[in-house]
């Protein structure tokens, strides 16, 4: 199977991109569409391997779910037949566990693997099953199998207060509680725009959900049926991947369509190091090198925060930067796999100690204290990258060791692609539509 990327860099990419539909926001819309009656259409829908995945999930589950146009995906509402997410591919696919809101509405019990998805960390689902538990559902861990016993007895409700939010832990309980004759408040709910997508999905299908600010409320209803075909909004990461590109080459890419608000973080950071920002019509934006970037210093945080997926293509900007530039991840652990592989292009990047006052607080993961954390790193610019050999870990870092290589002006072969095309459509062409010299082998 070809699995890796040779790619020889060293050019400016130009040229338009067209954003594909979000990820993180077809894979939640498509297991809600499973607790739909009758038949769902969703549009831009991307085909990526976290999306086949998961419809090769819904198959083994005895469900239909097809693509029957390049990127609209139809879906059977209410038509699985078995109760039990298959251990090998639920644990490919981060969002798995989430099946268990249409499973459950089906057959009151269900049975989930530990989920599985990009290794960032330890991510723990402790938050989630506490607010499962709160609202009703009962949820056991069987170490010896690996898998939860969900069930329900009566129609889910209640409150709950996340201790620190979690963007899909909020998206489960929305689903969760959507159809019931009671109500669910949840409190410190995700911010995330991907989580309004998915209430905007459910409430134009008779859904009676509301957000005032960082508090979600679910109005339990008797039913969701599609009354108009869901397009999936573009992909945010997507979008600063190819700005990113963009300006790190020395070229200029047009990208769209995507509302500015998803990008804004992103967009306002990039202007104050000095990269070029132009809006060119409604969602259409220019990216563009236009002089030397000047060094930063980041952290992460949930929206609207500087998003956790976007600094590992920040990196590689900031490798193109005069002077040090710091980042400091606080939303996952372990999100900085890219750093000894960027070094092996020449990269000056270094894991440094940041005193943290309160690192129980400040991190949005569950701080051990007894733990050794790598959370921030220094990189000194500007430098001159060469060509190497290099092996992707996990998604975004996949889009980062691509961007650097697309910098260096030597080849490089990339190992993982199918990591990276967990989340990036039509990778390779895109890349080649800007005039950079990629191949799959
Ligand atoms: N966490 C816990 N316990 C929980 C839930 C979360 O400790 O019960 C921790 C996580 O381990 C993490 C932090 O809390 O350290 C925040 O996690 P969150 O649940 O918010 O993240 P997620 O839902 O697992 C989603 C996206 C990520 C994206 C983040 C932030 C999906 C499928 N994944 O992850 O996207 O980075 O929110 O917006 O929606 C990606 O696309 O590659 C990706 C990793």
């Amino acid at each position: 199977m070809e699995d890796a990327y040779i790619i020889k860099g060293g050019k400016p990419l130009r040229g338009q991109v067209k954003l594909s539909g979000a990820k993180n926001v077809a894979l939640k819309v498509i297991i809600a569409s499973l607790m739909f009656e009758g038949k769902v259409i969703l549009k831009n829908v991307p085909r990526i391997n976290d999306v086949l995945e998961l419809l090769h999930l819904i198959k083994i589950l005895g469900g239909r779910a097809e693509f029957i146009e390049e990127n609209t995906l139809q879906i059977e509402g209410k038509k699985l037949s078995k109760n039990k997410v298959d251990l090998y591919h639920g644990s490919k696919v981060r969002v798995s566990f989430m099946l268990a809101a249409p499973l459950l509405y089906q057959f009151k019990e269900c049975f989930i693997p530990n989920p599985g998805g990009c290794r960032i960390g330890a991510r723990p689902i402790d938050r989630i099953v506490e607010g499962m538990r709160k609202i009703g559902i009962m949820v056991e861990y069987d170490s010896q199998t690996g898998f939860y016993k969900v069930s329900l007895e009566k129609k889910p409700g209640g409150y709950y207060r996340f201790p620190k939010p979690s963007h899909t832990g909020t998206e489960f309980l929305i689903l969760l509680s959507a159809l019931s004759d009671k109500k669910t408040i949840i409190e410190n709910a995700a911010m995330e725009p991907e989580v309004d997508e998915l209430i905007r999905f459910l409430n134009e299908s008779g859904g009676n959900i509301y957000r005032r600010q960082s508090t979600i409320v679910i109005e339990g209803v008797s039913k969701l049926k599609q009354k108009k075909v869901f397009n999936i909004i573009a992909d945010r990461n997507e979008a600063v991947t190819y700005a990113s590109l963009a300006v790190a080459s020395g070229g200029e890419i047009k990208i769209g369509k995507i509302p500015f608000p998803l990008i804004a973080t992103f967009v306002k950071k990039l202007e104050t190091v000095g990269g070029g920002f132009i809006q060119l019509g409604e969602g259409e934006y220019k990216f563009f090198y236009q002089k030397r970037l000047k060094s930063s210093r980041i952290e992460t945080s949930p929206h609207p925060g500087f998003m956790t997926d976007w600094q590992p293509n920040w990196a590689v900007l900031m490798t193109q930067a005069s002077g040090e530039s710091i980042i400091i991840e606080r939303v996952f652990e372990n999100r900085f796999s890219y750093v000894g592989e960027l070094k092996k292009l020449g990269a000056q990047i270094n894991f440094i100690e940041i005193p943290i006052k309160n690192p129980e607080s400040y991190f949005f993961f569950n701080f051990d204290p007894q733990k050794i954390y790598q959370q921030a790193i220094r990189i000194i610019g500007p430098q001159t990258l060469h060509g190497g050999v290099l092996n992707i870990h996990d998604l975004r870092a996949g889009a980062t060791l691509v961007i650097a290589a697309l910098v260096a002006p030597e080849e490089s072969i990339i190992n993982g692609a199918s990591i990276l095309e967990r989340g990036y459509e039509n990778f390779v062409d895109k890349i080649k539509i800007l005039g950079g010299e990629i191949r799959k082998i």
